[in-house]
């Protein structure tokens, strides 16, 4: 287990498009989660896809604490879900703003639109299939950290750069 260097924007490795993973149930894919999901939990962060520590593998992993959950039907918490391959279906046209942060733009917060409701399917270490339809903020991290894979960053989802600041700046303007 170790704890990985998190790229930054603006590395190539955060743009280009992940390869999809051969074998979910490899040893080496098994060791290179374990230590994502130790370098996540260390960062602290909600998620992390492989690309954010220089591997362009179609991994991700993720939590959904009950804390951050918004109510709204199908926003369930979940414990740490390691997604391999994931496939996205946004369920409907409706979608809703929040704030986010990543790991790769470290002290940065900005407001994004996202599907409401999703459907994502992919693979587990065990090669079992993950089948599951969310919403609210459970739906917003699964299509953040799966822009990951597709070389998207959240502030170029942002329509209105405005929204765009520091985390602390932000959270002055919001307490206002
Ligand atoms: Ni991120």
């Amino acid at each position: 287990m170790a704890i990985l260097k998190i790229a930054r924007m603006g590395h190539p490795v955060l743009s280009r498009v992940a390869d999809p993973v051969e074998d979910p149930t490899a040893p080496e894919i098994r060791a290179l989660v374990e230590d994502m999901v130790e370098t996540m939990v260390d960062a602290p962060g909600t998620g992390l896809a492989a690309p954010q520590v220089h591997v362009p593998l179609r991994i991700v992993v993720f939590l959904v604490r009950p804390e951050r959950t918004t109510g709204i039907e199908g926003d369930v918490p979940t414990d740490l879900t390691v997604l391999i391959n994931p496939v996205l279906e946004p369920l409907g046209d409706e979608r809703n703003e929040g704030f986010e942060g990543c790991l790769s733009v470290p002290g940065l917060t900005g407001a994004v639109p996202r599907f409401t409701r999703l459907r994502y399917r992919g693979v587990g270490l065990d090669g079992e299939t993950i089948d599951r339809t969310v919403a609210g903020f459970h739906a917003r991290v699964v299509q953040h950290e799966c822009d990951h894979l597709d070389g998207i960053l959240y502030p170029q989802r942002m329509p209105d750069l405005t929204k765009l600041g520091f985390v602390e700046e932000i959270r002055r303007r919001m307490e206002k």
